[in-house]
């Protein structure tokens, strides 16, 4: 197939794109390198633009004739969607609107669009389904549920088949160790401890140590980007195969404390990891789990590195480099 993806210089996009190419597929990459990186575009064709220039859009996609599309190109810290909605407004959902309106013009009936745990805000049960009640609590999340109910809307009027794709925490590089995490500035939890190790940061804080939890400590649902991407794949076969425009969750469906996380990361570094108990940080559910047996079933995904130390020596291996 011909893909499109969006985002493909990210971290999890840049993953995806050595997938598609792995798999055999002829990927054309475009992405504003705000927050992505021209080196993490390690094969097909990359074209620098920006889902708010809907005349380079056109042209894209008059160039090119696109089977699907996948969409990574979205803003994804949720502090800073707090402190500044526009911005997340602007880019999540209005350019993204432009991306799906060129994409009906010219027909292309195919999106994988990345989606977040985010968007069912404060968990009432666990493992989360895709029943739970969906009440995001920040702009960021608000945001991708809107895109979620747009392409509801979009298949019913014009045809155009989705599959949404929670994802939980998102870890892992590329096992070859030539991709990886590389945000500007660094928030999530595995890359900043394995900054600790590599000693670029003095200290971790862990952000609550008095949650509802064994040991005190938030759990997190940590899924391997590998894993993240074979999923896309499946989901894109699915589609493609006649299947019907889906939404679904994907995590691993093991839970991990941060203390864990910091103590599985000094297992595999040997180096003692300084931390720092803080308060807790604002918005952060005791646990979140992923419970994804629609993405099993429905496209037999069957997520490979499920082990946290696997995850945390992938994402090692790429701090090393
Ligand atoms: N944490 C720390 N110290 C840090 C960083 C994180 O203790 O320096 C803790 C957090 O409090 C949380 C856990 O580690 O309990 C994981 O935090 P991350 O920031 O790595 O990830 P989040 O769970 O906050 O966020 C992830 C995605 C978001 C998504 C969210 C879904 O990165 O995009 O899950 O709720 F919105």
């Amino acid at each position: 197939m011909k893909i499109l993806v969006v985002g493909g210089a990210g971290y999890i996009g840049s993953h995806m794109v050595k997938v598609l190419f792995d798999a055999g597929h002829d990927v054309v990459v475009f992405d504003n390198l705000i927050t992505g990186h021209r080196d993490a575009v390690l094969d097909g064709k990359f074209i620098f633009g920006d889902l708010a220039d809907r005349e380079s859009l056109h042209s894209l996609f008059s160039q090119h004739k696109f089977d699907a599309v996948m969409h990574f190109a979205g803003y994804i810290q949720v502090g800073e969607s707090v402190r500044d909605p526009a911005k997340y407004y602007r880019n999540n959902v209005t350019n993204t609107q432009n991306l799906l309106d060129v994409m009906v013009k010219t027909n292309v009936r195919y999106l994988i669009f990345s989606s977040t745990a985010a968007i069912f805000g404060e968990p009432c049960y666990t493992p989360i389904d895709e029943n739970h009640p969906k009440n995001p609590i920040n702009p960021y999340g608000r945001t991708k549920l809107i895109v979620e109910d747009m392409l509801t809307d979009y298949d019913l009027a014009y045809g155009l088949k989705s599959v949404c794709l929670r994802y939980f925490n998102a870890a892992g590089a590329h096992p070859s160790g030539r991709l990886g995490e590389r945000h500007f500035p660094e928030t999530h939890l595995i890359p900043l401890v394995l900054q600790v190790a590599s000693h670029k940061l003095d200290e971790i804080q862990i952000f609550g140590n008095d949650y509802d939890t064994p040991d005190g400590t938030c759990i997190r649902d940590y899924v391997h980007v590998m894993d993240l991407c074979e999923a896309h794949l499946l989901a894109l076969n699915y589609l493609d195969l006649g299947g019907e425009s889906s939404a679904c969750n994907l995590g691993n469906g093991h839970g991990f404390s941060v203390r864990e996380v910091v103590e599985m990361a000094e297992k595999i570094t040997s180096i003692p990891i300084k931390v720092i108990d803080r308060p807790r940080r604002k918005g952060d559910p005791a646990i979140l789990v992923a419970d994804s047996s629609i993405a099993i079933k429905k496209f037999s995904w069957r997520p490979r590195y499920v082990e946290l130390q696997t995850i945390i020596e992938h994402a090692w291996e790429w701090e090393c480099r």
